[in-house]
């Protein structure tokens, strides 16, 4: 089912695959390993304990085999239906070893090889090595959170009282109502970006200075596919269309935290302005590429939010105490908590996993390996999917020529498929298309952008594509 096109591998010296086997992948086990010591020393059960011991064994193998290049094992069964399908493709690509193995699969393997390990224990199922990482990260976006805090509030409000509309032609609305869409857009894309000072020295004081802001135009000429207004486009449509029926945009959700945040700042405000009436969240099932989405992610982050003041001024891991926030800050934050547990309570933000997303596989299998949930996306007037993740498996994390149209490499997922797609993601790996002819050449011989042979431009998340294709075309 896949396409023909072949994968980054990470035999190949000129790619981000073989720095991520070489340097990024054992830092991570390693940071495994550390975690569930931590946890380990502190447990007061002795079988736990030791069971646990066991699982830091189990991990240090697994590095072990990594940095000598050996050769990737079957993963033991933990009861999942998905090791089959991770096994027999394991057999049908002969057993490859870690150093020359598409990087798509071999990553995807990591991840549920170590989970695996925990759903075979009998203490530690369910345990989320990542999880402390993900929640300081998120207590370290402190300053971004309140601020954007304080802007949605005014926007939420504004847009219930219907006053932003006041005195306003219906173009002038559909004009504003579009530039803060691409806003809203915008903060979520680059919530997706590891380097997230752009947003915590943006100001968010009104779409005119908005727009005017050097920041947001620096990071708009960062976008190097900007189909945005293709989406609104269709949002539009729809809410004229289907005025009093449903309207549901889908969500496939990358990273906890911040990215989540700001994922639900969008969401938050699809419903509040009638744009959409029903979100679906797509988490995923285990621990996956450190910091994604899992459910309890999701419930954590609202907990959090129920006592910000609690949460913001704990002291961290060195015992450095941040400063109090302020009644309007804490208030500010708690108006988030209220509106998205109401959504949630309502079921009109709706979180529903599905084991998909964590399989091996890039998103030209969908309609084949789940098609219950191919179809059910098809439910949906938009189907976003966050991050670069999702943007490689949506491509296959293919060789393609960068000008290769987005339909085109996302096959299945593309044309007639009943599926609109959209992808918001920063780029930190090599696969890339629908670049004008002449882009990439340009970017490879900036400072740092790399050669002829290596795309590096396309590795740190500084450059993005926001990419459409409408399935129902
Ligand atoms: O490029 C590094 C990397 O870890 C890739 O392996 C992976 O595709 C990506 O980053 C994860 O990023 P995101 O969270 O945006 O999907
Ligand atoms: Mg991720």
């Amino acid at each position: 089912f896949d396409p023909e096109t072949p994968q980054y591998l990470t035999s190949d010296p000129s790619s981000f695959a073989s720095v991520s086997a070489n340097e990024r992948w054992p830092v991570i086990i390693t940071g495994a390993i550390d975690d569930l010591h931590r946890t380990v020393i502190s447990c007061n059960n002795t079988e736990k304990e030791n069971e646990g011991k066991g699982i830091i064994a189990n991990l240090a193998k697994l590095k072990y085999e990594l940095q000598h290049n050996r050769q990737l094992t079957p993963i033991e069964d933990d009861g999942h239906p998905d090791i089959a399908s991770y096994n027999q493709e394991l057999e049908q690509r002969g057993n490859p070893v870690w150093h020359d193995v598409p990087w798509l699969y071999s990553e995807c393997y990591l991840y549920r090889r170590i989970e695996s390990y925990f759903a075979l224990s009998k203490h530690w199922k369910g345990y989320d090595v990542f999880a402390r990482q993900k929640m300081s990260t998120f207590k370290s976006s402190r300053p971004a959170v309140i601020e954007l805090a304080a802007r949605y509030r005014e926007l939420a409000l504004e847009a219930e009282s219907g006053k932003g509309s006041e005195g306003k032609s219906p173009e002038e609305i559909e004009a504003a109502e579009k530039l803060l869409f691409s806003e809203m857009c915008e903060i979520c894309l680059w919530g997706n970006a590891t380097d997230l000072s752009l947003l915590t020295s943006l100001t968010y004081e009104d779409i005119q200075k908005l727009q005017g802001s050097e920041a947001r135009k620096a990071s708009q000429s960062k976008i190097l596919v900007n189909d945005l207004d293709a989406a609104f486009a269709v949002m539009q449509k729809a809410r004229r269309e289907k005025k009093d029926g449903e309207r549901r945009v889908d969500i496939v959700l990358d990273n906890s935290g911040f990215e989540l945040f700001v994922d639900l700042i969008l969401a938050g405000y699809l419903l509040s302005t009638g744009l959409a009436t029903t979100i679906v969240l797509h988490p995923k099932r285990l621990p996956w590429f450190v910091s994604d989405v899992t459910p309890k992610d999701f419930s954590d982050l609202l907990n959090c939010m129920v006592d910000p003041q609690a949460f913001y001024t704990a002291p961290d891991d060195s015992g450095k105490e941040l400063p109090a926030l302020s009644e309007k800050e804490v208030s500010d934050v708690r108006f988030l908590f209220e509106q998205w547990s109401e959504f949630h309570q309502d079921g009109k933000l709706i979180v529903r996993p599905h084991a998909f997303w964590t399989t091996q596989g890039g998103y030209w299998r969908l309609p084949h390996v789940a098609p219950e949930l191919f179809d059910d996306l098809k439910e949906s007037e938009l189907v976003l999917f966050k991050g670069d993740l999702n943007y490689r498996k949506l491509v296959n994390d293919a060789e393609w020529d960068p000008t290769t149209a987005f339909t085109t490499a996302i096959g299945p997922m593309g044309p007639k498929s009943g599926i609109r797609v959209m992808a918001f993601r920063t780029c930190k790996a090599d696969t890339v298309v629908g670049l004008p002819v002449g882009v990439d050449e340009k970017l490879r011989q900036q400072p740092g952008g790399g050669d002829e042979k290596v795309r590096k431009w396309a590795w740190s998340g500084k450059w993005a594509v926001v990419s459409f294709s409408d399935g129902k075309a």
